[in-house]
């Protein structure tokens, strides 16, 4: 019995652009364990949000293989990948992605009313996430109603509610001041800390040092995979 969350070997993607072909992934080997936290690195162009959308199930590899929790889902219908994705994974982007119009609980709800969990079942669910980032008293507000820490605590609160194994943020901290990073930041490493996997996309070193493992991209390859001490208090 493995204990790998996820397994690419391989994994190579070609876009084609009209007629022009670009190889964002050449061939990225990258496993993760169980209740790992790391962070994925490198510059601008050099295939991060490729590797997340093909780890979130969001894309598909052009070659390679990819295990989730051990089950090969490289060749899943589109139909599947949806329902692997509603039972496996939580995403946070750095733009938040909240619906303007629905308030708080509402919007930590989408996602649970996707997987089909009954009303009332939504509600209670909903609620005990908001509350676990800190934001049940604001359960009624609307997005318009609160800080950008705020509002990336409450995608957290999102992303959590279907109770994935896996937790991936593209440039979480990337509309946040410093403070605010590390509110969020301390955040995913307490929630690491209960057993959820992590894998947080960023190009701030300041981030990174809050995992133990920094894996780096460049060009589509992994550069380097590599663990350290995380920042001092943190706990990875
Ligand atoms: N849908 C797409 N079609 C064509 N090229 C793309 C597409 N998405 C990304 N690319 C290209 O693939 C490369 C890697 O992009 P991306 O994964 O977004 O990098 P990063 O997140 O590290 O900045 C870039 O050169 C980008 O222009
Ligand atoms: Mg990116």
């Amino acid at each position: 019995m493995s204990d790998l969350v996820l397994s690419l070997r391989a994994v190579e993607k070609t876009y084609l652009t009209g007629d022009v072909e670009f190889q964002a992934l050449r061939g990225v080997d990258l496993d993760v364990r169980a209740g790992e936290m790391l962070a994925l690195m490198g510059p601008s162009g050099s295939g991060k949000t490729t590797l997340m959308q093909i780890i979130g199930l969001l894309d598909r590899p052009t070659e390679g293989t990819y295990l989730l929790g051990g089950r090969d889902v490289t060749d899943l219908t589109e139909n599947e990948r949806a329902e692997a994705r509603n039972r496996e994974i939580g995403f946070v982007f750095q733009a938040f992605h909240l619906l303007p119009r629905l308030d708080l609980l509402e919007n930590v709800e989408v996602p649970l009313t996707y997987a089909g969990i009954p009303a009332y079942e939504r509600r209670e669910r909903a609620l005990e996430m908001l509350d676990r980032v800190g934001l049940a008293s604001k359960a009624r507000n609307l997005p318009s109603q609160i800080s950008g820490g705020q509002k990336q605590r409450v995608a957290v609160a999102r992303a959590l509610a279907g109770r994935p194994r896996l937790l991936l943020a593209d440039e979480p901290t990337g509309n946040l001041d410093t403070r605010t990073s590390e509110e969020i930041m301390a955040l995913f490493t307490e929630l690491n800390g209960e057993g959820t996997t992590v894998v947080i996309v960023t190009h701030e070193p300041d981030i990174a040092e809050y995992t133990r493992r920094v894996v780096r991209v460049r060009d589509g390859l992994v550069e380097s995979d590599t663990t350290h001490t995380p920042r001092a208090g943190v706990r990875t």
